[in-house]
């Protein structure tokens, strides 16, 4: 995701705050800024790498000692300079780095244009430094600030700057991370760790709903509710790179355990306020042809794919639209049979894939209704399609993904709903009830995640396995093909996912004493069927791994349970994936295989 570094102290902050945009570009991005007081507030940003914006810089080093810099990875808004941080007021008054999504901000738009102020970029962000400028006719610094947040809705992290309150950083935060690095007459600000371990250890990690006030000499701290806030400065221990994984020791494990916040943020705001509908602004475009549509194809590779292959269900259950899975590779060397009323919808977490792009070439020919659920802003396939939805998700660095896929189901969850209210077709009741189920799944993603000791364990016991089948049927015959993939990419156990009707036309042969199968059993509408194919391995001696929403209604038959808390079937697959990532997970580390780089295996396939 996006990442902040502010500075303020007696040296120059150009060159510490490029030092620290470098030390988070592991966090991946697309534009990048820095905002220094100087004489007035002097920004600098640039679209692309950080290079992009060193060549920006003016000839003469740039005095000033405090300021302020961000790496951006857009959500709003195409990556261009416009719309790189920092932000700032028609009045250069004020100057602002944000994470995060205001949720509101095309309200505290309108308003604020209504009063005369121009807007220059696209993103939610913009609004910010307007908001607080404008605030700033009634109160000054902290108290400004203050009033804005009070009116903003949605998630920041945000370091301000103004021109007018020399040597002085504000930051608040609202579920996006800030931490303040505490030096000798100097602080920094930052959202990551590491961004500051290189100049200090010290560090005040601000919680939700605090603010600071911070100068070369000193932080002071308050509550967003105006109560006084006291913390202690914490000592940290890290290395930069464990820093830049959160304190785990791979990204693949880190990117496990945040899907709760993932879910949380590829559904935020989009969801209206009584609960019944799914507002998805990036469909609005096309809701005529939407409306029209009489077949979905829905397009992917990898693991993308089988988030298609799970979106075939709900869209089919919510939209009663036919709906088709192919990956990209088999789409574009056949001869699709698409008309104008065909939507293909690709997933891709990258946008890059060369397969699913050259699909959407060949829809786009055919003039289909061509759609992107991609994570990358701004990526090929983001730009080719006719309209889309963006996962939210932030950068995923595990070759492997997993958060991603949580994100994909997530969106297509969204879009069910959205294109069944479209087409008249979703009593408001059953939509109502499918984005209240959502909106539960981020506690019960950590429900999941709080048992990952248990799940290591297991490991333990069958790390010898050479082999593995993955079973499920319905909902959780993709959650079947996505774990085997998983254990396969990252710890090279042979893994087979089919779905359980089939097993009887072939796997069932391999099916012996050291072939243990993981079964998705949640109690469904399909469960009895499940549990019978669990009786057939069980009669030739097969041990199982079973991922059910009920221990006492299998145990019986297995060696291990894993348990998942229950939602409705459509959302599922949501929960019973996530053992099977850790179960991938703790088997190449406990095989001794770095998960983070996989063999012969490339985060984005840009070759066919
Ligand atoms: C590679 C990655 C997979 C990913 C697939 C599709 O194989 O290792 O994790 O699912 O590409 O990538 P995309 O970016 O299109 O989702």
């Amino acid at each position: 995701m996006c990442g902040i570094i502010g500075y303020v102290g007696k040296k120059r902050a150009l060159p510490i705050l490029l030092t620290g945009l470098s030390a988070m570009e592991y966090r991946g991005y697309d534009s990048a800024g820095v905002c220094v007081q100087a004489s007035g507030l002097v920004r600098i940003r640039a679209a692309g790498k950080i290079e992009k914006l060193r060549e920006r810089l003016p000839p003469a080093p740039l005095a000033g000692t405090a300021g302020i810099a961000h790496t951006r990875w857009a959500t709003h808004g195409v990556p261009d300079e416009a719309n790189a941080h920092p932000h700032m007021d028609c009045h250069e008054q004020v100057a602002i780095v944000h994470n995060g999504i205001i949720e509101n901000y095309s309200e505290l738009r309108e308003g604020l244009k209504a009063k005369g102020h121009t807007f220059t970029s696209q993103t939610d962000s913009e609004v910010l430094a307007h908001l607080i400028e404008s605030e700033c006719e009634e109160a000054s610094g902290l108290a400004a600030i203050r009033r804005a947040l009070k009116r903003v809705r949605g998630t920041y992290g945000i370091v301000v700057i103004f021109k007018d309150i020399p040597q002085t950083l504000f930051a608040a935060r609202m579920g996006s991370p800030l931490v303040i690095g505490v030096g000798a007459h100097e602080h920094y600000v930052a959202s990551d760790p590491s961004a500051i371990l290189a100049h200090t250890r010290d560090v005040i990690f601000l919680d939700d709903g605090e603010l600071a006030a911070v100068s070369s000499e000193g932080v002071t701290l308050a509550g967003l509710d105006e109560q006084p806030v006291n913390k202690q400065v914490e000592r940290v221990t890290w290395e930069v790179e464990t820093a830049q994984k959160n304190g785990n020791p791979h990204f693949m494990l880190k990117e496990i355990l945040e899907q709760s916040a993932v879910v949380e943020n590829s559904t935020r705001g989009r969801i209206d306020l009584i609960g019944t509908r799914a507002v998805l602004g990036g469909l609005r475009d096309v809701s005529e042809r939407l409306e029209e549509i009489d077949r979905i194809i829905i397009i992917g590779c990898g693991s993308a794919y089988y988030a298609g292959l799970v979106g075939e269900y709900l869209l089919e259950e919510l939209t009663g639209i036919p709906v088709e899975v192919e990956l990209g590779s088999e789409f574009r060397y056949r001869k699709p049979i698409i008309s104008a009323r065909t939507a293909v919808l690709a997933i891709s977490q990258s946008g890059e894939t060369a397969d699913t792009l050259e699909a959407v070439r060949e829809a786009k020919r055919k003039h289909a209704l061509t759609l992107g659920l991609v994570n990358v802003v701004g990526s090929t396939v983001a730009r080719e399609t006719d309209a889309g939805v963006y996962n939210h998700a932030g950068p995923e660095i595990g070759v492997a993904s997993t958060k991603a896929f949580l994100s994909q189901l997530s969106v297509l969850a969204l879009m069910g709903v959205y294109l069944g209210a479209l087409r008249g077709v979703l009593p408001e009741r059953e939509a109502g009830a499918v984005l209240a189920a959502l909106y539960e799944i981020p506690d019960q993603i950590q429900m999941i995640l709080e048992g990952r000791a248990r799940i290591s364990q297991i490991v333990k016991r069958h790390a010898a396995m050479g082999n593995c089948l993955f079973l499920g049927r319905k909902y959780q015959a993709p959650i079947a093909y996505e774990g085997a993939l998983k254990l396969k990419e990252v710890s090279y156990v042979h893994a087979e996912g089919y779905s359980c009707g089939e097993m009887k036309h072939g796997p069932i042969a391999l099916i012996d004493t050291s072939f243990p199968s993981v079964v998705l059993c949640p109690l469904d509408s399909v469960f009895e069927k499940t549990r019978s194919n669990m009786e057939e391995i069980r009669a030739r001696g097969g041990k199982i791994i079973a991922i059910t929403t009920d221990h006492d209604a299998v145990s019986s038959l297995c060696e291990e349970v894993i348990i998942v808390p229950k939602t409705l079937e459509c959302l599922q697959p949501l929960l019973t994936v996530i053992p099977t990532q850790i179960l991938a997970y703790e088997m190449a580390v406990a095989r001794g295989f770095d998960p983070d780089r996989p063999r012969n295996l490339a985060k984005s396939v840009t070759v066919e």
